[in-house]
């Protein structure tokens, strides 16, 4: 069997990425508005305080989501929009632009599929202590809350947080990303204890405050870990590291099996916890039960993957870049294969249907002498992507659904306007959208269900 009948095709993007709108109706600031101020935190100094004024411009947004085929749009909420401070007053102004952005999307038969919290943090908590706060994660369940409160009605499909590594690591490990601070281990893996509860906190929020079933998973980027070929010991070398536990000396955040055991097994990693243990908070053991609450679906972003194969006795042999590799305009490597690996080897440990929630990259484009954005690499990216992707549905790897990141070219964190990853291009100067040919070349594939890949 190829992609199934109700496999969910759609693109994404975040609210800081593209709402602009930064200071409207009320809406409180974030870290990402206050990091964006920090001099050669961005490039060029370049802020979201615009950026694609999706706020202003969203229904012509979604009529382009519709002129390319979208079954769903994965979006965020911006949790300062929504409550300025982070906790108690509710902005209703906020709330109402996504209920109207909704109820939008609904007319064009998009399905809404909302991400709370993709980045944009309220500086005003952030203050407090931001997700180091041990009540951080009650603040995230009474946002999740009003949200849901308002939304669901409409709204069955909720996706938590968007990658926490990331956010964990970028913003409060090496400093690239807001609130840009540099933690040290035994703050990193306290704060990430506390992420893990805010996940699990909201899940049961929506759960009790949904008008109608919900379907609610998290969104995390995976380090993918590629069998550079497909011999049993390779693949076993390969899943074995994907998965490898943590040491005092090489435990960084972006761990897949110290983020996701506790929330799909219940538990952070035995062998890890022998070395890490010590730095969790007295009585972290009682928070595991909400922390695995049960979910529907496993979220994965993905980018790129690294290759290994294995010797006969099953040391890991990492293989470097080929001389003159493909790379994206970013400069990351094109490992179709990943899209392979990854969710198999995701699916096998965990059980969960697999969603990609982002997967695309950032490409050189810009208007032609006629009219039209041609991006060739783009397209045949995707192509290799998907058709891996579709191998692995046709293993019997439970696939639920596919998000393109991005919709539309947006403000790119710390690289602002320089990595274009859109479906359709945005001149920034004049904010006109033009669909790039991989935005029709995608609307094909979902129309065909992926058959013509
Ligand atoms: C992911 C982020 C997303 C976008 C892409 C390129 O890490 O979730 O917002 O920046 O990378």
């Amino acid at each position: 069997m190829s992609f199934k009948k109700d496999f969910l095709w759609g693109a994404a993007a975040a609210s800081y990425q593209i709402e602009g709108a930064w200071n409207s109706d009320g809406k409180g600031f974030s870290t990402w508005d206050h990091f964006a101020e920090k001099q050669g935190a961005v490039y060029q100094g370049q802020t979201g305080k615009i950026a694609c004024d999706h706020y202003n411009r969203y229904k012509e947004d979604v009529g382009i989501m519709k002129e390319i085929g979208l079954q769903s749009y994965r979006f965020s909420l911006s949790w300062p929009r929504v409550i300025p401070s982070g906790t108690g007053k509710i902005n209703e102004k906020g709330l109402d632009f996504y209920s109207r952005l909704v109820d939008e999307l609904l007319s064009q038969d998009i399905i809404p599929f909302p991400t709370l919290f993709h980045w944009d943090y309220p500086y005003e908590l952030y203050m407090k202590g931001g997700w180091l706060n041990p009540d951080s994660s009650d603040w995230f369940a009474e946002y999740t809350a009003a949200v849901v409160e308002k939304l669901s009605d409409r709204v069955d499909r909720w996706f938590t947080l968007n990658e926490p590594e990331v956010f964990i690591h970028m913003g409060h490990v090496s400093g690239e990303h807001a609130p840009g601070v540099k933690l040290q281990k035994r703050d990193t893996i306290r704060m990430i204890h506390n992420v893990l509860l805010s996940h699990g906190k909201s899940v049961q929020a929506i759960r009790e405050n949904t008008k109608q079933p919900a379907q609610v998973g998290m969104a995390p980027v995976c380090s993918v870990v590629i069998p550079h070929n497909d011999e049993r010991n390779t693949v076993k070398a390969a899943e074995k590291l994907m998965f490898a536990p943590d040491t005092e000396e090489n435990f960084t955040a972006w761990s897949n099996s110290w983020w996701l055991d506790p929330v799909f097994l219940g538990h952070y990693p035995e062998e890890s916890l022998k070395h890490l243990g010590k730095y969790l908070p007295a009585g972290y053991e009682k928070d595991m039960e909400i922390i695995s609450s049960p979910v529907d679906f496993l979220g994965n972003n993905h980018y790129h993957g690294y290759y290994v194969s294995s010797d006969d006795e099953g040391n890991v042999i990492h293989h470097g870049a080929p001389v003159g590799e493909a790379l994206t305009g970013f400069n990351w490597r094109v490992t179709p294969e990943g899209l392979y690996w990854g969710p198999k080897f995701l699916y096998e440990r965990y059980g969960k249907p697999i969603i990609i929630t982002e997967n695309g990259l950032s490409n050189k484009d810009w208007v032609s002498l006629d009219g039209k954005v041609h991006d060739p690499q783009r397209i045949d990216f995707t192509n290799r992507y998907l058709r891996q992707y579709k191998r692995a549905a046709e293993e019997g790897v439970d696939l639920a659904g596919y998000f393109h990141w991005s919709i539309i070219d947006n403000f790119e964190w710390a690289f602002g306007y320089r990595e274009r990853f859109g479906l359709v291009h945005v001149d920034f100067e004049t904010q006109k959208r033009t669909i790039k040919d991989s935005g029709y070349w995608y609307g094909d594939v979902i129309r065909s269900n992926g058959e013509n890949l």
